[in-house]
């Protein structure tokens, strides 16, 4: 820290695997000073077919080896983990948590183009994150006369994880798996797994042109806004950014899904950690 103001240490932020990148993405282009340290679970991956009880350690073991390299605030860019893991890591954690679900819920409430309030929303996301709840929770806490219609979709996140994203099978995939929301008259779909932006393209396909889709990167980037400078001192002015790559398995792998599908950023050192 160079004085009272300002705090040269990275932010935090982790994932199950490749899906957080999208929010980093998002949160590095905002603040071009600030540096961040990426950690994938990839060991672990998915989380989003596991209890509750399993998410909240990881989450807790990934946040601790994040704290344990001096992270000044740290934000949770797994839906899964921010939906069964955010409760016990803010009662933990000496830093700053930022979770996706909540500023997700606050762009979905606005996001009709007449500017008023969407009357039906639908979110997808993992059978854990959809099981938890936490969605049709946050969004009630907005505006409880919004209608929450929640598909899980178990098949996204290998696909992205393997990569098969241009692969003609993706289209039959999600067209299928989203069948049941065809019928639904959604205004906004909430895109609640940070793997899925990366498969934006064919969901706007596929939902139609009427439906906004909803992805929580930029809202996020908006929420970590509101913590600099508040709860989370800023980077000094004119800071070179660092980005920093960690993961729990597999680097190489890990580094060309992401540099295949993440174009935003560059993905060079990855370190290989135990947690
Ligand atoms: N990207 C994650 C999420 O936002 C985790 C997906 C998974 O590991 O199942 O939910």
């Amino acid at each position: 820290m160079d004085d009272q103001r300002h705090d040269e240490r990275p932010i935090g932020l982790f994932d199950s695997g490749v899906g957080g990148l999208t929010v980093l993405e998002a949160v590095a282009r905002r603040f071009p000073e600030e540096s961040f340290l990426y950690l994938g679970d990839t060991a672990r991956v998915p989380y989003g077919t596991k209890s509750a009880r399993t998410v909240e350690r990881y989450t807790l073991q990934v946040a601790d080896c994040l704290l344990r390299r001096g992270v000044k605030g740290l934000v949770v860019a797994c839906n899964t983990a921010s939906a069964l893991g955010l409760a016990a890591l803010r009662a933990q954690s000496p830093v700053p948590v930022i979770g996706v679900i909540e500023p997700g819920c606050r762009a979905a409430a606005a996001a009709r183009p007449d500017g008023g309030q969407p009357a039906r929303v639908g979110v997808i996301g993992t059978r854990s994150t959809v099981a938890s709840g936490a969605y049709p929770y946050h969004l009630a806490m907005l505006d409880p006369s919004i209608q929450v219609i929640s598909l899980a979709c178990p098949l996204f996140v290998p696909l992205v994880e393997e990569g098969w994203v241009d692969h003609p099978a993706v289209r039959m995939i999600v067209t299928d798996t989203l069948t049941p929301l065809f019928t639904q008259r959604l205004d906004a779909l909430i895109l609640g797994c940070t793997h899925y932006p990366v498969l934006k393209g064919v969901i706007a396909e596929t939902m139609g042109v009427r439906v906004a889709l909803i992805d929580s990167s930029a809202a996020v980037a908006d929420e970590l806004s509101r913590h600099l400078g508040g709860l989370i001192a800023p980077a000094p002015r004119g800071a070179a950014q660092r980005l920093a790559f960690l993961v729990t398995d597999v680097a190489d792998r890990f580094k060309e899904t992401a540099t295949r599908f993440i174009s935003g950023i560059a993905v060079e050192a990855v370190e290989v950690v135990d947690l």
